[in-house]
């Protein structure tokens, strides 16, 4: 990692490459935070690449969310920047549409651990180190298919659910500690993710 400027505090940001988290990312670039953003592919570099443009310093990780070494290569990302995280948004995420009697078990257990799974493990790195410093602010993605049945995205809606679940349980057990958290749920995008649910003939009006 390059040197950080001073008085930049650091934010990281999954799925960082693409769609939300890319914005998300670019949003704390601009607002002052240098960034270790993580990704699936080599379009990580790529994000991180444009991101630079916008002044930040940038650790790009590119490592798989749905194993356990996956999520431990992103923290250890942040670890060796040897700063204190000042944010982190919680943001990577699959979907997987389709009539459940035809879905894969394997893809929808990889989209768990990804959706679910890695979200768990990432906050329980992340929030010791925060409510230590009686600081900083975790932001974790959800959907409005976290409060409505998802028939056809059968596996998809829960894990919303689980995450809009669980954000809202650490948020009342983080009050008064300094650490914060908030959920954000988010409506269909005609991005990635909304291909993968809807398949490319069924097209979701972005909001
Ligand atoms: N788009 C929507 O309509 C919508 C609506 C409601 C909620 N959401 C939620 O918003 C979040 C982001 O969605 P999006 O539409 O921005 O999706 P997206 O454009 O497909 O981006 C997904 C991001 O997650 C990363 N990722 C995927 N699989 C990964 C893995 N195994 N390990 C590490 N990173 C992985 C991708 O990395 P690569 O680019 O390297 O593959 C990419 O950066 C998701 O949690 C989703 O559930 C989306």
């Amino acid at each position: 990692m390059t040197s950080p400027k001073p008085g930049r505090p650091l934010a990281l940001v999954t799925g960082g490459s693409s769609g939300i988290g890319l914005e998300l990312a670019r949003q704390f670039a601009v607002h002052g935070f240098d960034l270790v953003i993580g990704g699936s592919s080599d379009r990580v570099e790529d994000a991180a690449a444009a991101l630079r443009q916008a002044g930040a310093t940038v650790v790009p990780v590119r490592s798989d969310l749905a194993t356990y070494d996956g999520v431990e290569a992103v923290w250890k990302a942040v670890q060796d920047t040897g700063r204190p995280l000042a944010a982190a948004a919680l943001n990577a995420g699959i979907g997987i549409g389709g009539a459940f009697i035809d879905t894969a078990l394997e893809d929808e257990l990889r989209m768990i651990a990804i959706n679910a799974t890695s979200q768990v493990h990432l906050a329980k790195r992340i929030v010791p180190g925060m409510v230590a410093a009686r600081s900083g602010r975790i932001l974790v993605t959800s959907s409005l298919s976290a409060t409505t049945p998802t028939p056809y995205e059968t596996v998809y809606g829960p894990t919303r659910a689980f995450v809009y679940s669980f954000a809202e349980s650490l948020r009342e057990e983080l009050l008064g500690t300094g650490a914060r958290r908030g959920r954000a749920s988010v409506g269909p995008r005609w991005w990635r993710i909304g291909r993968q649910c809807l398949g490319d003939r069924h097209h979701r009006r972005p909001v």
